[in-house]
């Protein structure tokens, strides 16, 4: 989860490294730090919190050096504090990782005993531990870092400086991801395409067991047998996105408010104008022969995939399972060779969603990737991926990456009923054409969310617990608003379908808890509403999410309501996201949390 660069130029590195860590700060934001080599001399600079942080700390203790490397961190083995911070060094290298060390209790016991002083609560310390130990023993830096990296177990991608060597860093990735950039008489090496957007668009991909030596004028692999080979060189095509805010105040609201045009793009790179239906041609396989489609993801991500169920089974009538990545593969799923795997992941990288799509290669399935990332591992390494059109998405709690997730199901389970004669042409072309619609109807109710904002400061915001309740496609949609407010503003929330509250969390109704009810006019309404008044018979706050029809039937029983348009049920779960978005965003705004950044989280999640 943290991210690290790396620059071997020909300029003073300090600005073009803390640069290159903004845009890599949704990887981790906890402590940060940088370290150049000066007249072949290591100097160095960390500091806790944020990049911003640093900068301030850099300005004032300058770190002077033409090669340097970098990282953010989302700590794993020890507090976040400036000693645990990365580069993690000795008085002959400076190293900074991504990943973790699994045995590193095991390597400090031994360095310990050999007389190494560990200054901090890091497993990555380990690493820069082996290989002063083996530059010790007379190892050259490369051979030192090969050696090394053989005891390790985990996962890692690192790089290294070497007191005394003014013009190398050396790099080598296990199970994280690393790529090296090719510059003008300079050379970068960094955890993904996106940290090396705004120096190059020349990359090559390290593969798992690769060590990377680079000078300001050449790079040299070596695969895990420690051979020479060759990586291949591809366009990079991350944008160099500027990380600007524009007119808002926040990228989750900047975000929210960028669905419309990113749905637009996403569902038009799949949607045939000619023949109004779905283009599949993306996906290499026979669609009539799939038996099973098996969605596996974390998070928000994974809440796209319980909607997508619902579509699926209902419209293209192919059963479908859904696992949470970090379950699947310890579960020994039974596959067959005719169900289709679909890994969905905004970053592409996250680690249990990567350890998933390996588990089913190795078993012979066939495997799509739906990423928001194109460059990502997970879209490098799907037989075939649809991505999803939102841009990059800053915030960490993920909005349009959602919306546009549920966009592409929708469209892959028309697909499906297509190609499987499940639905007639004419009522698919009607569905595509819904969701062709959508764009301009979340632009109309964007227009209006004072509404959202109050009921915000003055039900959600004092609120210690909240509990989301919804049925069929609304239930994953109340289980994601739930998460949406927990990770924002730090509110205690979980959501339930609807049946279940009879079952036990009925009991947690009081006069304090806001129930946000998620309740679309459609086949479920009248139950949902049954729920709904058992809960305000024991003096629950309801807020009731539903069209005019449906506020004005339970108007009388509930505290609050979001009106939202008339739409079919189909769809709806795409737009019903946006109030429980918006309600999330404007409750920690509110309280004053930072919905951008919060707390112990991460952006990608790339380690298990
Ligand atoms: C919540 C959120 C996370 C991610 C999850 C999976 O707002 O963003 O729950 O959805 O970490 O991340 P990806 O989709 O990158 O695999």
């Amino acid at each position: 989860m943290c991210g690290i660069v790396g620059i071997v130029g020909n300029k003073e590195v300090a600005p073009f490294l803390l640069s290159a860590l903004k845009r890599l700060e949704y990887r981790g934001y906890d402590s940060a730090g940088i370290a150049a080599l000066n007249n072949g001399k290591i100097e160095y600079c960390r500091s806790k919190g944020k990049i911003s942080a640093l900068k301030d700390k850099v300005a004032q203790y300058p770190v002077a050096g033409t090669v340097g490397i970098a990282h953010t961190r989302w700590a794993t083995h020890g507090v976040p504090s400036e000693a645990n911070a990365h580069p993690q060094f000795s008085d002959t290298v400076a190293l900074v990782h991504n990943g973790i060390i699994e045995n590193y209790e095991a390597l400090k016991a031994e360095f310990s005993a050999k007389g190494y002083n560990f200054t901090s609560e890091t497993d990555t310390e380990v690493i820069v531990a082996l290989i002063t130990f083996n530059l010790k023993e007379g190892l050259k830096p490369k051979e030192a870092v090969y050696q090394s990296i053989q005891r390790l177990e985990g996962s890692f991608a690192i790089e290294v400086l070497f007191d005394g060597y003014p013009d190398m860093i050396i790099g080598a990735r296990r199970g994280s991801p690393l790529a090296v950039g090719y510059g003008d008489d300079e050379m970068f090496i960094g955890s993904d395409a996106l940290a090396l957007a705004e120096f190059t668009t020349k990359i090559s991909y390290l593969e798992d067991g690769d060590l990377v030596v680079l000078h300001k004028d050449k790079v040299e692999f070596f695969d895990e047998k420690g051979n020479p080979v060759q990586r291949e060189i591809v366009a990079n095509h991350a944008s160099s996105f500027t990380i600007e805010k524009g007119e808002f105040r926040h990228f989750m609201i900047k975000e929210i408010f960028e669905q419309p045009k990113a749905i637009e793009d996403t569902f038009c790179s799949v949607y045939d104008k000619e023949t109004g239906l779905i283009n599949s041609a993306n996906i290499p396989f026979d669609l009539t022969k799939v038996s099973r489609v098996a969605i596996i993801a974390c998070g928000t991500s994974l809440h796209a995939a319980m909607v997508a169920k619902y579509w699926i089974e209902t419209y293209a009538k192919v059963p479908v399972d859904i696992d949470s990545s970090s379950e699947f593969r310890y579960r020994n799923p039974v596959l067959d060779k005719d169900t289709l795997a679909v890994f969905v992941s905004q970053s592409g990288e996250t680690a249990d969603t990567l350890a998933a799509l390996r588990y089913c290669k190795k078993h012979g399935i066939k495997t799509l990737g739906m990423v928001n990332v194109p460059a990502s591992t997970i879209a490098r390494e799907a037989d075939c991926i649809l991505q999803t059109m939102a841009g990059p998405e800053v915030s960490v709690a993920a909005t349009k990456a959602f919306t546009t997730q549920l966009v592409l199901f929708a469209a892959l389970a028309l697909a499906l009923a297509e190609k499987r004669e499940t639905l007639p042409l004419p009522e698919i072309k009607k569905m595509a054409k819904m969701l062709l619609d959508i764009p301009s109807i979340m632009q109309d109710f964007l227009k209006e969310t004072e509404s959202i904002d109050k009921i915000a400061k003055d039900i959600v915001k004092d609120a210690v617990n909240a509990l989301y309740i919804g049925r069929g496609s609304s239930y994953p949609i109340a289980l994601e608003g739930a998460l949406k407010l927990k990770e924002t503003s730090y509110i205690h929330a979980e959501g339930y379908s609807a049946g279940e509250m009879k079952h036990g969390p009925i009991a947690l109704v009081d006069q304090g808890l806001p129930i946000i009810v998620v309740a679309p006019f459609d086949k479920y309404f009248e139950k949902t509403f049954s729920n709904m008044q058992e809960i305000v018979a024991r003096g629950g706050k309801v807020i009731f999410v539903s069209n005019k029809k449906g506020i004005a039937a339970a108007i009388k029983h509930i505290t609050a309501s979001i009106a939202m348009p008339d739409v079919n049920t189909f769809v709806a779960p795409i737009l019903y996201s946006l109030p429980m978005q918006i309600l999330a965003y404007y409750t920690a705004l509110a309280k004053g949390t930072d919905m951008d950044q919060p707390r112990n989280l991460a952006k990608s999640v790339t380690v298990e």
